[in-house]
């Protein structure tokens, strides 16, 4: 028997317990399976009274289509129409288990722990039924725990958003805000090369996120406001991105340039919305990029509107908590010398990213470097020529390196390649610092002139990407 008889039966049994067992709640149902029977609030059908409300509804109806989506088994009746405890409603295309107590005992004959494990459902069912005794050694608290919530699956995350943003003032809103499902964040923590520091910091999170009703019941409430500071490319981002995904959280995104510098009437309304939106995506992470937007505009007292504003973005930060909302608030900044204390002193982590020192420059090229072959790699060595160089520039280095030796159609570097590489990001920092210096275009033509003799003319090409997201 294939595995992919087993993971419809699995589908089956699940849906038919699930159907029965009324204490079951959507976090019993592997994601796979719920995205399937997930629906939208507003979708009409909804029954009366109770209001629209997005859920899951019993009976849970195992079509093939659905089986389909749910296990990626391509022909699922084919993959089970051949046991004996399996039917096929030919009308409604419904798959059934005739016999269900001889389904559970084929399934037991060949589903292991780790199965199990990955689905609630089963786990209680197989634990609460003597019958099976000691057939698996999962319970079904032990299963819920390794399930990721519902909260984390982009289907209730567009089906909040739908029904709270209905009309197109909303939905331009939600252009500002980003909002990404902790399945679709591609960083973990371990991709990321961390100082003992900031990892004692994200550890501490990581737990009073996970005991937040502890530190609610003993009354501490002053926690889950950080501030990230440190230079472009330093992974303040990515780390925000990383916890989201470790944590099972929604990722909520908004750069305060954004919102401000496109509907400037708009920005207090703007700002309320943001933290209205995390609120409702709760438990979730609020990611509040360049925060030292809020100090600029600040000290320019040229708009009122954006005073407004800001007075609003400081009294939302004071009105959302960790403990009492379920709001993780990270901000980041690349100035932490623009904020005022009035910003300053509502982070109650200031958790520092700075430039990468020799050693984490190594990890960060070994970490980096995982998936490509490189001959006679000496990450040390790069590491050394690197000083001042950030995370971000040294993925850059290595996509130079990568690209370059595509280009003689080679998909193993050497370590030559990126020697090669660190030095044109140098040409080309130099570059950039050169077109800084404002309205001197004698120093622009010199500068061309000076990547051109250096590096045989193709210093200049490169001047167009370094869009690493400033
Ligand atoms: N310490 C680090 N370890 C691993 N990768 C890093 C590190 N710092 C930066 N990077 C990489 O550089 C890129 C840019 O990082 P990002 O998080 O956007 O920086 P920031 O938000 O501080 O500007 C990301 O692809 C990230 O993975
Ligand atoms: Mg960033």
């Amino acid at each position: 028997m294939s595995d992919a008889a087993l993971d419809v039966v699995e589908f089956l049994l699940t849906t038919s317990v699930y159907s029965d067992d009324r204490t079951l709640d959507e976090n019993d149902l592997p994601p796979s399976f719920r995205q399937v029977f997930w629906t939208a609030s507003g979708d009409g059908d909804g029954g009366q009274g109770a209001p629209d409300r997005s859920g899951i509804s019993r009976p849970l109806s195992a079509t093939n289509s659905a089986a389909r989506a749910a296990t990626g088994v391509d022909q699922p009746w084919d993959a089970v129409s051949e046991l004996m405890f399996t039917e096929r409603d030919e009308f409604s295309g419904t798959v059934t288990l005739a016999e269900q107590g001889m389904a559970e005992r084929w399934f037991v004959e060949r589903a292991d722990d780790e199965r199990l494990r990955e689905n609630p459902t089963l786990a209680k069912h197989f634990d609460e039924h003597d019958e099976y005794g000691s057939a698996f050694d999962v319970d079904h608290e032990e299963a819920r725990d390794r399930n990721r919530p519902i909260q984390a699956d982009r289907v209730w995350i567009d089906g909040l958003l739908e029904e709270y943003f209905d009309d197109e003032e909303d939905e331009e809103m939600l252009d500002l805000v980003e909002v990404r499902a902790p399945e679709e964040v591609d960083i973990t923590l371990d991709d990321l090369v961390l100082t003992d520091g900031q990892e004692a910091e994200i550890d501490k999170i990581s737990k009073a996120i996970e005991h937040r009703d502890y530190l609610a019941q003993i009354g501490l409430r002053e926690i889950g406001k950080l501030l990230f500071v440190g230079p472009p490319g330093t992974g303040k981002t990515s780390t925000a991105q990383a916890l989201a995904r470790d944590m099972d959280l929604p990722f909520v995104e908004v750069k305060l340039s954004m919102i401000t510098s496109q509907y400037l009437g708009e920005t207090a309304k703007n700002v309320d919305k943001t933290f209205e939106v995390a609120k409702r995506l709760s438990p979730c992470i609020l990611f509040i990029d360049e925060f030292d937007f809020v100090a600029k505009t600040r000290r320019s007292d040229e708009h009122a509107a954006l005073k407004r504003a800001v007075n609003t973005l400081l009294k939302s930060i004071d009105n959302i908590s960790l403990i009492e909302d379920d709001v993780l608030l990270i901000g980041a900044t690349n100035h932490p010398d623009q904020l005022d204390d009035a910003a300053w002193r509502r982070f109650d982590e200031i958790i520092n990213f700075p430039k990468p020192d020799y050693d984490m420059r190594t990890d960060i090229l070994r970490v980096i470097t995982r998936q490509m072959r490189i001959e006679e790699f000496d990450p040390q060595l790069i590491a050394e020529i690197t000083e001042g160089l950030t995370g971000s520039d040294l993925r850059m280095v290595l996509r130079e390196a990568v690209l370059e030796a595509l280009t003689e159609d080679r998909t193993t570097l050497t370590q030559e390649d990126l020697l090669n590489a660190v030095e044109e990001f140098e040409e080309r920092d130099t570059l950039k610092n050169m077109d800084m210096i404002e309205g001197d275009h004698d120093a622009l033509v010199a500068g061309g002139d000076l990547g051109k003799a250096s590096d045989g003319g193709h210093g200049h090409d490169h001047d167009h990407d370094h869009d690493h997201d400033h």
